[in-house]
């Protein structure tokens, strides 16, 4: 009769589990069979007032009954919890055939990347990187570098004065005096990459603010062949092993004898066209052997030191380099400018 019982509750118990549908349903039918309130587990009590032989077999019986509903509930919910996983992974899958964001990565402006390479480039023969502040004075934009107050060459510089003594450096020399000064009479292999201003007018080739790498050597025995051959090695690694340079007497207060160096023109070799003018060179920098008035002026004893000076326009360097038409186009910050430089970098 009991034992009539228990088969009863387990095929019920069986066949509700079979009809579960979900996880949540098994975990309330594993209480109501075999909970402490269960059938099952009020029929343990009944042990007591059987008679002793049945005693055994009836505690097992109801033993076996709850192990096998509790075997089936853990059967199923071991299913059912491998279909919610397999559901979770199928859903927050990636699928990695989608092409991914492009990262939106800057460029350099040429102009910071122009000033990289030149000073790769000197730093390689042996050059230091030298600073300089740019609100300068009269005295080392003018007067130390042998440009004397009312000296008519200041006209070659139109300035932006702060004060009558203050001033926006129109070139980077001034660094040639602070150097010599701080040096107090060492030799010398410096360059100095750095803004500078002018009053201009604003055009494709002139714009109040451009930048110069000025350089500076100074020891003893330094002659003119030295700086040929170092611009000449600065425009065969910046422009191409193929270029020439040309030197071609100039005048600067503050270097005697004075140059201006040209290159031969990429576009023609050297043979003369529309972008050299007809002339097979460009201009690219100003030069010369320090005015002995300079050493002397800048603590160096002219009789036993020489040396020689250099300033390159930076945005012509950069222009001529990446064929850049308009010098504004460095300044204007026309992010469909720069960018076109960003694969180079
Ligand atoms: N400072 C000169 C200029 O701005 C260039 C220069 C530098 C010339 C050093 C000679 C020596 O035009």
């Amino acid at each position: 009769m009991a034992n009539e019982k228990i088969t009863q509750i387990v095929a019920n118990a069986l066949e509700k589990i079979k009809a579960s549908s979900i996880a949540d349903e098994l975990v309330e039918l594993k209480n109501t069979f075999l909970g402490k309130k269960s059938e099952l587990s009020s029929m343990t009590s009944l042990i007591g007032t059987l008679p002793n032989e049945e005693k055994k077999s009836f505690g097992a019986a109801i033993h076996e009954a709850k192990e096998k509903i509790s075997v089936e509930i853990e059967k199923k919910l071991a299913i059912f919890r491998e279909k919610e996983l397999n559901e979770k992974l199928a859903k927050e899958s990636i699928d990695i055939s989608l092409p991914g964001k492009d990262a939106h990565v800057g460029a350099r402006n040429p102009f910071h990347v122009i000033i990289d390479e030149i000073t790769d480039i000197f730093l390689g023969m042996g050059f230091e990187v030298a600073k300089g502040p740019e609100i300068e004075s009269d005295l080392y934009n003018f007067e130390l570098l042998n440009l004397p107050k009312d000296h008519p060459a200041r006209d070659m510089q139109d300035t932006f004065y702060i004060d009558a003594n203050t001033l926006l450096r129109t070139h980077t020399s001034p660094v040639q005096a602070r150097t010599m000064e701080a040096k107090k009479g060492e030799p010398v292999r410096i360059i100095c990459p750095g803004k500078t201003y002018r009053r201009d007018d604003d055009d494709a080739t002139h714009s109040h603010q451009f930048a110069q790498v000025e350089g500076l050597v100074i020891d003893k025995d330094i002659n003119i062949g030295h700086l040929k051959a170092t611009l000449e090695l600065f425009a065969k690694k910046m422009f191409g092993e193929k270029r020439e340079i040309r030197l071609r007497s100039s005048f600067f207060p503050f270097t005697e004898p004075s140059v201006e160096v040209d290159i031969t023109c990429a576009n023609c070799g050297g043979k003369g066209c529309n972008i050299c003018k007809g002339t097979g060179y460009i201009e690219i920098l100003g030069g010369g052997m320090v005015h002995p008035n300079v050493l002397k002026m800048n603590g160096y004893d002219p009789d036993k030191y020489s040396g020689f000076a250099f300033g390159i326009g930076i945005e012509r360097v950069a222009m001529l380099r990446y064929g850049i038409d308009d010098i504004r186009k460095f300044y204007t910050n026309d992010v469909r400018f720069i960018h076109q430089f960003g694969k180079k970098n």
